[in-house]
């Protein structure tokens, strides 16, 4: 059974001019570019640089040059940073966002994909929902003529123990962890093009157990079985089937479900005693989407500063 959002059913799709409006280098920040200095990418007094340390020599083709990526969940937090990132490495990329309102935040998510001399094109919808998640690839091949990388990103988190977990906060999370990933993959195991990238953004606490969490875990744990597997499946393409693995990252996403003691206990936690941040993962993804990261397949890799390991 699925929960419907009547606001949800038309997937609204949009180009999003080149021309980016100016940002502070506060909404920067604010937004999510920081992620990009471990990328080598500097904000420099409210623009951004891509610094020619990382890849190669300055005027040298960037990695992901003529490459388009799929991000979903990406109006905020790490799919902004990821969308960000891959554009900083030359990719052109869709971006998903899931609620209507939340228009505004996708577009400062498209900003900064501009403002890295990419193009950005915007698709919104709930991915439980398999019209939207086939619009959001029609729209790639459509727009920018094909579909390289995959950014599986988009998630949803109650945290309450499984006695008192209604059928519809069941489905809120089954809906969007689980069926949309599927209805994802699907459609990316038939029209990535060969040495693409599936990038599926998981959970540490694959590795761990905490009390709340349980349906949480449960609707996420797929990705890994999903990665493995279909990594299999399309190595004659070459294309490459990654699980990330974050542990507790400081958005509203993992805030909503704690208070101050526990977030604090959750960060003392990690070997830095801290929470980690979109900037710390971001260029792992980056990462997973070059070229140099062939022979990375079917694997779950956990960043979480020494959270939970195994
Ligand atoms: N933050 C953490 O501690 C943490 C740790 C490990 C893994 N993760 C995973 O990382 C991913 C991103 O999390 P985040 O912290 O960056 O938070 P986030 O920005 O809230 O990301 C979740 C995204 O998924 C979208 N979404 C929810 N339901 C959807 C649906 N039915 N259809 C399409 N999109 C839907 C949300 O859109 P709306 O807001 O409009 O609903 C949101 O943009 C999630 O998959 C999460 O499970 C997070």
């Amino acid at each position: 059974m699925s929960v419907k959002n009547k606001n949800q059913k038309q997937p609204s799709t949009e180009t999003v001019s080149n021309e980016p409006p100016p940002m502070s280098r506060r909404d920067m920040l604010a937004s999510g570019a920081s992620a990009l200095s471990g990328l080598g990418v500097m904000a420099v007094g409210g623009g951004m640089m891509a610094s020619t340390e990382a890849f190669g020599k300055a005027g040298s083709k960037k990695p992901l040059s003529g490459k388009v990526a799929i991000v979903t969940g990406a109006r905020a937090n790490m799919g902004r940073a990821f969308c960000a990132a891959l554009a900083e490495l030359g990719a052109n990329v869709v971006i998903h966002y899931h609620r209507k309102s939340t228009k505004k935040q996708a577009l400062e998510t498209s900003r900064l994909v501009q403002k890295a001399g990419a193009k950005a094109v915007l698709v919104q919808g709930d991915l439980g929902d398999v019209k939207n998640v086939k619009k959001l690839y029609d729209t790639a091949e459509k727009k920018f003529g094909g579909i390289d990388i995959v950014i599986n990103n988009a998630g949803a988190i109650i945290k309450k123990p499984i006695a008192q977990f209604t059928d519809a906060d069941f489905d809120k999370l089954d809906r969007v962890n689980n069926r949309a990933l599927f209805y994802s993959l699907r459609e990316a195991a038939k029209r990535v093009r060969p040495g693409g990238r599936i990038i599926n953004n998981g959970t540490s606490l694959l590795a761990g157990a905490a009390p709340g969490y349980s349906v949480y875990a449960g609707t996420k744990a797929p990705v890994e079985e999903y990665t493995r597997m279909v990594a299999k499946e399309l190595g004659d393409k070459k294309i490459t089937v990654n699980c990330i693995a974050p542990g507790p990252i400081d958005t509203p996403f993992f805030h909503s479900q704690e208070n101050k003691n526990s977030a604090a206990y959750a960060s003392r936690l990690s070997a830095e005693k801290r929470l980690g941040k979109v900037s710390d993962i971001a260029p792992l993804v980056s990462f997973l989407a070059t070229p140099e990261s062939q022979w990375v397949n079917g694997q779950t890799l956990f960043i979480n500063g020494g959270y939970l390991t195994r």
